[in-house]
């Protein structure tokens, strides 16, 4: 059963970093498309190059956030959803190039968490949406479904107690023909509120006793929600001040 894997992607000092320890788990992941979209108003050379550098299958997307949906000076980052106007148009590729009785399943993956390869054994099992636990995330050693014969009873979770289905991003996984059957579901790139977005695709395509539970019942956990910590560097202006500049080859 083929996975089709969203991965927005966003410019930083890291992100070739990111990106290269993410392909290096894909190796490990027969019958998957890496959809690649880049917060870019073009798509870039140096990422282009990257996805080739790996041989996996992968189709290369781009879309710039744009300003209005960027956080203002006084918000934190947080305050705003990150990577959805890039997941909607991995999902528009998805409904334009595969068709509505395809067997594949469809997985939301940020470009730096971490996946063990037995997640994506366990997202092949979906018959409609499973979910699982996440590592690190919300405030967490990890968020949850508490799971009784494979149906999800209720959730343990700390942050945002309100959410319908209190889950990361990386905590489930659909098959493609809810994705079709819900064509015109996209995620509302302008909510405010912080934390819906999971909570909101799950609610239109699936109710909570449809859930499947996967990694063992919900008591193993195959992703963990890293963050990379943004590195600190000197900038051009003080190399320059110290008589130092780069040459070209901090790209592929
Ligand atoms: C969490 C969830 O895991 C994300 O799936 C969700 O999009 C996000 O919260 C949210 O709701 O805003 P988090 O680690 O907080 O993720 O966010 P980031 O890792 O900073 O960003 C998520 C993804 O979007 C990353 O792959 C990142 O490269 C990309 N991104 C981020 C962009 O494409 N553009 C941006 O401006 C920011
Ligand atoms: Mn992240």
């Amino acid at each position: 059963r083929k996975i089709y894997m969203i991965t927005p992607t966003k410019r930083r000092a890291e992100q070739i970093a990111d990106l290269t320890r993410l392909a290096q788990t894909l190796y490990l992941i027969p019958n998957l498309v890496w959809i690649v979209i880049e917060d870019e108003s073009q798509l870039t050379r140096r990422i282009h190059r990257l996805l080739q550098s790996f041989h996996l299958p992968f189709i290369h997307l781009n879309i710039a956030t744009p300003d209005y949906l960027k956080p203002t000076q006084n918000q934190s980052t947080w305050r705003r959803p990150r990577g959805m106007i890039q997941k909607n148009i991995g999902l528009q590729w998805i409904r334009q190039n595969t068709n509505s009785n395809d067997d594949a399943l469809i997985y939301f993956a940020d470009d730096d968490n971490t996946y063990h390869w037995k997640l994506f054994q366990e997202i092949r099992k979906i018959q409609s949406v499973g979910v699982w636990p996440v590592g690190l995330v919300g405030e967490l050693l990890y968020e949850r479904p508490i799971c009784l014969n494979g149906k999800v009873h209720s959730w343990f979770h700390y942050m945002y107690r309100k959410r319908k289905f209190p889950t990361d991003m990386a905590g489930f996984a659909i098959h493609l023909r809810l994705i079709h059957q819900y064509s015109n579901y996209i995620f509302n790139v302008s909510a405010n509120s912080i934390a819906e977005q999971e909570s909101q695709i799950l609610n239109t395509m699936t109710t909570i006793d449809q859930l499947e539970c996967l990694a063992n019942n919900a008591s193993k956990i195959y992703v963990w929600h890293t963050k990379t910590q943004s590195m600190f560097l000197t900038s051009i202006e003080k190399l320059r001040n110290a008589g130092m500049n780069y040459d070209l080859i901090n790209e592929l």
